[in-house]
This record gives structure tokens, sequence and C-alpha cells, in this order.
């Protein structure tokens, strides 16, 4: 793999801030933000005015814990522009995360909101190993998704040559990898597995491709996923996070030097860890439920955003700036069987030290009589024989039993038996209604 580490005179300079010029700069952007919030946003004034707190209150980072937190519901009720604090004239863009279950939660940004945006996605390309100069497939979808905007801009800010693929169309990717040559290629995790697949069925060997960094994210993947795309692509795996409501991609990244977990661009966005349960904040180091607070944005500014994803903050490595381990799952993804947590990232963590088993899977949840169970559903790898398979998925049953202390089943179907996605992948598919 090519030594892929930015010199650091290329990075911004808040990239190489001291820890107490960044917390200075922090406080002031706070106080900003949650002035910018309350005089602009009924819902925040309202919110502020019943938990009796004002803006004038934050007067160390700290006292951040005091105000209440925005949900997705307080999205939702003030669905579509209620969430706004700039009138509408001053909004260039909107965008909306579809979710599962309702309406859409819309975000809006300014022009210059668009401009950090993609100052920090261009921070999160650098950070991954991108160059300016070098070719970027952007295969994350255009549209209300912020992935295939979001990637695009932040490739232009740093100098790039940007080719806008968007998601689908499988075969035209590879045609497009082969004749185009990327240097970078920016996709969801398993949406680059189908991409790899289909370069096999072509007969191009994935390790002869020009691409030197994937750039993964939108949904949960795991170190030993990173291993297996390093492996099989001879490129550099490296993690982005971002969700739309606190900007789209580009809130934390991983860097290539380092792999060791996403470096939160704390300037623009500040993180929180609270305990799920009773809405405390908890230490540094510990478990819990990520929160973002933003600090820049002018079209739709966001105070105590609670994520659902599961992670915890460690202190800065390859740059100042803390970094968040990769997320396990969100709490909405937690499968609770007979008693037992456990998150789709768990399986796909085991699956991956079972040879004769593709990364391919879904878990299946149903309930036959009173009580759940869960199927795994997972593919034999192509050059595995069917006995071999078999024996791979007897030997996943096991580990799983051993490692997670629950017993599930273990179907292993033919290679492309599991549904593909070109986006995010739906890991678990919920059967226990029917
Ligand atoms: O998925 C933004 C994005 C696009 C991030 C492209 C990275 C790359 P939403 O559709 O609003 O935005 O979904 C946000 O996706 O709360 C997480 O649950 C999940 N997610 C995003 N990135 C990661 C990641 C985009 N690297 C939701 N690891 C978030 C795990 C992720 N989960």
């Amino acid at each position: 793999m090519q030594d892929r580490t930015p010199p650091p005179e290329s990075l911004d300079p808040i990239e190489r801030a001291s820890v107490d010029e960044l917390r200075a700069l922090q406080l002031e952007r706070l106080q900003w933000s949650v002035r910018h919030a309350y005089d602009n946003v009924p819902h925040y004034r309202a919110s502020f005015d019943a938990a009796g707190v004002h803006p004038s209150g934050i007067r160390e980072l700290s006292d951040l814990a005091a105000l209440p937190f925005t949900t997705k519901a307080d999205l939702r009720a003030n669905y579509p522009f209620g969430m706004f604090a700039v009138p509408q004239a001053e909004v260039s863009r909107v965008h909306a995360s579809s979710g599962t279950t309702g309406r859409p939660t819309v975000v809006g940004y300014t022009a210059q909101d668009i401009r950090t945006w993609a100052t920090v996605m261009a921070r999160s390309i650098r950070a991954s190993g991108g160059r300016p100069s070098d070719k970027v497939h952007v295969a994350y979808g255009y549209g209300l998704f912020t992935g295939g905007l979001g990637a695009h801009y932040g490739a232009e800010a740093l100098g790039c040559t940007v080719i806008p693929v968007s998601g689908g169309m499988t075969e035209r990717q590879v045609t497009l990898i082969r004749d185009f040559e990327p240097d970078v290629i920016m996709v969801t995790p398993s949406y680059m597995l189908a991409i790899v697949d289909e370069m096999e069925r072509q007969g191009l060997d994935p390790r002869s491709t020009s691409l030197a960094v994937g750039i993964f994210g939108a949904e949960p993947w795991t170190n030993e996923m990173r291993t297996e795309m390093e492996q099989r692509l001879d490129m550099h795996a490296v993690d982005i996070y971002g969700l739309s409501e606190v900007m789209g991609p580009g809130v934390a990244n991983e860097c290539v030097e380092t792999k060791d977990g996403l470096h939160i661009w704390e300037d623009h966005f500040y993180p929180e860890i609270i305990d799920p349960l009773t809405g405390g904040v908890v230490a540094d180091g510990d478990e819990g439920e990520l929160v973002f607070t933003s600090l820049t944005k002018q079209a739709m500014p966001i105070i105590r955003y609670r994520t659902r994803d599961l992670t915890r903050l460690l202190p800065g490595t390859a740059r100042p700036m803390r970094r968040m381990e990769k997320i396990t799952g969100r709490s909405d993804d937690m499968i609770i069987l007979r008693g037992v947590n456990l998150f789709p990232t768990q399986i796909e963590e085991l699956i991956l030290r079972t040879p004769a088993l593709s990364p391919h899977f879904q878990c299946v949840l149903s309930r036959p009589g009173r009580m759940d169970e869960m199927a795994v559903r997972v593919e034999r790898r192509p050059d595995a024989a069917a006995a071999e398979a078999r024996a791979g998925g007897d030997q996943l049953g096991t580990l799983i039993k051993n490692t997670i202390g629950v017993t599930v089943t273990v179907e292993v179907l033919e290679p492309d038996g599991v549904e593909r996605s070109m986006g995010k992948m739906r890991r678990i598919v919920d059967e226990r209604d029917r």
C-alpha cells in the first residue's frame, strides 16, 4: 500500500493547534451557536424556557450539559422548515434523511454552511490519504441523501477531480474504475463489497486497480471488515462518519496514518457522550450515546442532538482533536435476544473470522413460538466448497454461542443469495410481526 500520510503543512491550522486553543475557540463558538438557536428558532426558545435555562448561562463548555436535548422527534414535529434559523431566502440548499418510519427530517444550509461543510469534507478526504489532483470516484447516492453531494463538494474543495457516479449500476461502477483510474473511492462499505464481487466476476483483479484509498461510512463496519477490504483491494480503508442533522458526512474521520478511530472535527461539532437511560454526561473513555452540538451552522443550528449512535470518546493521536471509537451500532439496531444484547457488527466480526463465509449477511428475527429467534443468513465465499461452507456455518454458530452467549441458526446461502444494497445495507430483517 502506498504511504498516504498528508504532509503536516497541508493540514488546516486548527488541526495543528493546541488543545487549549481549540477549547477557547469552541467556547466562543458555542456561546454564539446557543444564542443564535435561542434567538431565531421558536423550538429552542420554548425548550430552553421550559427548562429554565438561557444562553447567558453558557460560561464554560461544561455548562452545555444544562441545556435540553434535541431529538429526531423534535425535528419531525417541526417538519419541514421549522428548525431553520434564517429566512428561507438565505437557505441555499436542503437535504433530507428518509428514516425508516414517519416523516423525513429536513435540514438546511446557507451558502456559508455549504462552504464549511466542503472544508470539513476536504479535511476528511485529506486525513483519509486523498490528495489534491487525485481522481475521486463518488459512489454515495446523490440527491436528498447527504453522502453524494457532501463528498462531491469536499473533493472539489481539496482540488481533486471528481467523478460523480452516485450509487447503483454496479457493472458500470467497475467499468468506470477500470477506465478512469480513480485514486480514491467514496462509498458505503457494503456497496464496496458488491463492487469488489463484480470486479471478480468481470475477471478484473481488485488488487490491480488504480484505487489507493477507500473512504467508507454511512453505516457501521468493523476493523475485521477493514482487513478484508485492504487485503482484497490493496488499498487503505478509512472510516468516515456524519449525519444529516449535524451536517452530513465529514463530522469525524479516521487518519490514514493511524486508523485508530475517528477524529471529530471539534472546531465545528462539539461531542458529548451520555448515558442513554439517565441522560447524564459520562467521562471521556466511557461508552454511551453520542450527542452533538453544532458550533458554526447558520441555517440549522443543532443543540445537543441525540444521535442514538453508541461509541466512546478517546484522546487525540494523529490530531489534537478527540477521537470517537468506531461505532458499535445504533441503539435502535440493538437486538435483544432472550435477554442478551447484540449488534450486527458483532456478527460481522465473527463471520470474518470464518474463512469459508463471505461478509454478505443479514440477521433475521422471527417469533415462531413465544420466544424470539434469530437466523444469520450468510453467503459462502465463491471459492469455498459447499461442504466447507456448511462446516463454516456450524463453526459460526459455535463462535456466536461462545462469544456473545446466544444460540442462533446459521443459514449458509449460495453467493448472491443475500440482497445487495446500493447504499446503506439493511442488516436486520424483522419478521416477528408476520
Ligand atoms: O449517512 C451521512 C454520511 C454519508 C456519512 C456518507 C458518511 C458517509 P444519515 O443518512 O443522516 O447521514 O445517517 C446518519 O448513519 O447516525 C449513523 O447511525 C450512521 N453512520 C454514518 N456514518 C457512520 C459510520 C449519513 N462511519 C447515521 N459508522 C448515523 C457507523 C455511521 N455508522
